[in-house]
């Protein structure tokens, strides 16, 4: 079933563009979206207090990618909650919330007790899952099967790219009646269209991020910076680091750099910058030139051609992607920091699609 490939978490990487087609296959129809599993319930989400994103793990972190383009398009507060946290505190669910729960397996333990509360509470309840017949499909009113095909390796690749892909169209989907924002709803539609072939080109960085990662195999430890819509690719790169190559690794919001991370930065500790073009990039470029003054070992990120753009005096490490509209540039970003996971556990010696005290699906409390 691996075919050609070595492992599974590889050939999930691998197989992105064709993830990705079949997640919009037969939803983007005469230049807008169509998802039958929420046409019925639009004018309920349209009117809602706010959306509440909930879940765990990797699946958290895709709706943190898509809170930024669910706010933008459909002008609805977003809050976000993690599984757990939520049970924890009670937390305030309400009958005019629209909750959203992201999970691939959909059998999260602590995603569906968050599910089970939220329906207590009388909240809209809508899943996003790859798994179709799975609990949370079942008991969520109605939701959006990313139809990513089954995914193997315990950590999520190709489940991440789907979920943020079913997201946009959803928030697109809820935004559709709003005639301010058509312009930039068919410039995201367009970018959708684009997609599955601009991933195919971002995985030529295979041999780059392998020979970065042959570079980093000694590192105790990998920060990750990112903003705006790359704030959750930050932190999906770093857990995929500690997740398959058992490295320390985090994920942090570059506005915060001042506020503590600085003390960090020395010549010692690899630091990835995710610089690519949208309305936070000069705020990036600033951050680097700070990290570069404190003579920080620097990996960026940033858009084709800027390379010089990002880091004038040549003293980073530079990887080039390609650009797609702002809101789905994470969806290429996280790409090749699941290669440089990926190889990074190779190169380490440690098991990929099965990592140390992991499990693909938690299905205890
Ligand atoms: C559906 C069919 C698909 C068919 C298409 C043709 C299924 C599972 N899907 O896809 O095979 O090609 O029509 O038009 O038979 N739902 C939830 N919670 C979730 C996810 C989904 O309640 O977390 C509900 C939806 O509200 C919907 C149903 O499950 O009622 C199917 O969802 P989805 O597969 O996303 O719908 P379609 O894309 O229309
Ligand atoms: C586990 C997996 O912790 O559950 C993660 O190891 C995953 O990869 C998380 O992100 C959430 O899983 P799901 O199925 O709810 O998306
Ligand atoms: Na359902």
């Amino acid at each position: 079933k691996k075919g050609s490939y070595d492992h599974f978490m590889q050939k999930e990487i691998h197989e992105q563009p064709h993830s990705l087609t079949t997640t919009m296959r037969g939803r983007l129809k005469d230049g807008g979206v169509l998802l039958g599993g929420l046409k019925e319930h639009l004018k309920t989400i349209r009117r809602c207090r706010r959306v509440v994103f909930i879940g765990c793990g990797t699946s958290y972190n895709a709706a943190l990618a898509a809170r930024t383009f669910v706010e933008e398009l459909t002008g609805i507060p977003v809050t976000m909650e993690v599984a757990s946290d939520l049970l924890d505190r009670q937390g305030p669910i309400y009958r005019e919330d629209t909750a959203v729960f992201v999970s691939q397996s959909g059998e999260t333990a602590d995603t569906l007790l968050a599910l089970d509360y939220a329906l207590e509470n009388g909240a809209l309840c809508v899943g996003i899952t790859n798994t179709v017949g799975s609990t949370l499909s079942r008991k969520t009113h109605c939701g959006v099967h990313i139809n990513a095909g089954c995914e193997i390796g315990v950590a999520s690749t190709k489940a991440y790219t789907s979920q943020i892909v079913a997201m946009a169209m959803m928030a697109l989907a809820i935004g559709s009646d709003q005639i301010s924002t058509q312009a930039r709803r068919n410039a995201i539609i367009s970018g959708l269209t684009s997609l599955p072939s601009c991933v195919s080109e971002v995985l030529k960085l295979d041999a780059e991020m392998k020979d970065l990662a042959s570079s980093l195999i000694d590192s105790e430890s990998l920060l990750v910076f990112g903003r705006g819509y790359n704030y959750a690719t930050a932190l999906e790169g770093a857990l995929k680091v500690k997740e398959v190559a058992l490295m320390h690794s985090e994920g942090m919001l570059a506005g915060e750099m001042k506020h503590g991370p600085l003390a960090l930065v020395d010549e010692i500790l690899p630091i990835i910058v995710i610089a690519t073009r949208d309305a936070c990039f000069s705020k990036q470029q600033s951050v680097i030139q700070q990290l570069l003054s404190r003579k920080g070992r620097l990996i960026v990120m940033c858009s084709k051609g800027d390379a010089s753009a990002v880091c004038s005096n040549g003293s980073c490490r530079v990887i080039e992607v390609p650009g797609v509209a702002d809101c789905l540039q994470p969806v290429i970003n996280i790409i090749p920091l699941q290669l440089l996971a990926y190889h990074l556990t190779v190169l380490r010696g440690f098991d990929v699609d099965q990592p140390r005290n992991l499990a693909k699906s938690v299905t205890t409390q």
